[in-house]
C-alpha cells in the first residue's frame, strides 16, 4: 500500500495539535526529568493517534466502496444560527445534506460556529461525518466561511488550500480540499481537490474569468491529485453574467481544458426564477466525474414554497466521482 505514509502524514483540520507551550508545561524540568520526558512522548504520540490516525483507520477499515462517492455544493442563505434554531428547517436541510457522501455548504455566517456545530450532531446521528472549514472570508465585515462536511469512511482529508489574492480579485477567495476516496474499481484509492467558490454576483464576470488561473494553482498545489472540481454558485448566469459573457469565459467554453457539467439551461434556484447560477467545473485527466445534475428538493421532498424559501433559493448541484 504506497500511500500508506501520506495518509499517515496527513493532518486534520480543526484539530487541536497540542502546541510547544502546552508540551513544555507538560514536560517540566526536574530529577526525574528523562521518565517524565518519556512519558510526555506517549502521551503526545497516543494524542496524536486519537486524533489523527484514529480517522486514518476507520476510512481504511471502510476497505472499498461500491458505489461512486456522491458529491454536492449547495448555497444555503444565510446559513447560521436562526435557520438551526428552527428544527424544521435544520431538519430538512439534514435531509438534503445526507444524501451526499461529501457536500459543500456555502453562504455560512455564524462567528460563533454554534450553527455548525449544531449541523454537524444532526448529521452524525446517520453516519459518522467529518467537517472541515475555511476561515471566515469577506472584504468587509459581512464575512462568509465554506464549509465541507464528508462521511469520514468514504473520504479521507489530506489537506487544504486558501487561494492567495494579492490583487483582491476575489470577494471570497477559492478554498480548497484534497480528499482521498475509494474509486469504483476494487481495491483502487484517488485522489481529487475539490475547490469552493461563492462569487460576488457583481463581479461574477472577473472572479470567474480568474478562475482557471486559480483551479491550476490548485491542482499544482496538491500534485497528486487526479485534478480538481471547482464548484459552487458562480452567479453565473442572468443579470450576472449575460450570455456574450459567458460565451467568452474560459471554464464554458467547449475548446478549453474544462469541462463545465451543469449546462446554462439549468436552473439553480428555488422560486420563481429560473437560472443557472450554481456550477461544476472539472479540471484535470483523472477525475471520472458523472452523473451532474440539479437537485430540485421542493419537488423531490414535496415542499411548499414557503417551507423550500425557508431552507434557500437555491438547490444543490451534484455529480458523482466514479
Ligand atoms: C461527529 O462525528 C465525528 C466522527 O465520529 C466526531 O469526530 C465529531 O466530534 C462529531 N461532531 C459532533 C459535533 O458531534
Amino acid at each position: 500500500m504506497p500511500q500508506d505514509n501520506d495518509l499517515h502524514n496527513s493532518t486534520v483540520n480543526n484539530t487541536p495539535i497540542p502546541t510547544h507551550r502546552q508540551h513544555r508545561s507538560f514536560c517540566k524540568d526536574g530529577p526525574k526529568r528523562r521518565l517524565i520526558m518519556a512519558s510526555c512522548f506517549v502521551f503526545l504520540l497516543l494524542l496524536l493517534a486519537a486524533v489523527i490516525i484514529g480517522p486514518t483507520l476507520a476510512f481504511l477499515a471502510s476497505g472499498s466502496s461500491n458505489r461512486p462517492l456522491k458529491v454536492a455544493a449547495f448555497n444555503i442563505r444565510y446559513f447560521g444560527r436562526n435557520k438551526m434554531l428552527d428544527t424544521t428547517v435544520a431538519n430538512h436541510i439534514a435531509e438534503i445534506l445526507v444524501r451526499y457522501d461529501v457536500i459543500l455548504v456555502q453562504e455560512v455566517r455564524d462567528a460563533s460556529g454554534r450553527s455548525l456545530k449544531n449541523l454537524w450532531s444532526l448529521l452524525n446521528k446517520t453516519d459518522d461525518w467529518g467537517l472541515v472549514a475555511s476561515a471566515r472570508i469577506g472584504r468587509t465585515r459581512y464575512k462568509e466561511q465554506y464549509v465541507f462536511y464528508y462521511r469520514v469512511n468514504l473520504a479521507h482529508l489530506l489537506g487544504t488550500y486558501q487561494t492567495p489574492d494579492s490583487s483582491d480579485v476575489y470577494e471570497r477567495e477559492p478554498f480548497s480540499v484534497e480528499f482521498e476516496y475509494f474509486s469504483v474499481s476494487p481495491g483502487v484509492r484517488k485522489r481529487v481537490v475539490l475547490m469552493a467558490l461563492h462569487a460576488r454576483p457583481k463581479d461574477a464576470f472577473n472572479e470567474l474569468g480568474h478562475l482557471p488561473t486559480s483551479i491550476k494553482s490548485a491542482a499544482s498545489h496538491f500534485k497528486d491529485a487526479g485534478g480538481v472540481v471547482a464548484m459552487g454558485d458562480f452567479n453565473a448566469d442572468c443579470r450576472y453574467v449575460s450570455a456574450t459573457k459567458k460565451s467568452k469565459l474560459e471554464i464554458f467554453r467547449d475548446d478549453s481544458q474544462f469541462i463545465s457539467l451543469i449546462p446554462h439551461s439549468a436552473d439553480t434556484t428555488s422560486g420563481h426564477t429560473d437560472c443557472a447560477y450554481d456550477r461544476i467545473i472539472v479540471f484535470g485527466n483523472d477525475i471520472r466525474a458523472r452523473d451532474a445534475k440539479v437537485y430540485n428538493f421542493q419537488r423531490a421532498m414535496g415542499l411548499s414554497d414557503e417551507a423550500t424559501g425557508d431552507i434557500s433559493d437555491h438547490y444543490p448541484v451534484e455529480f458523482q466521482l466514479y
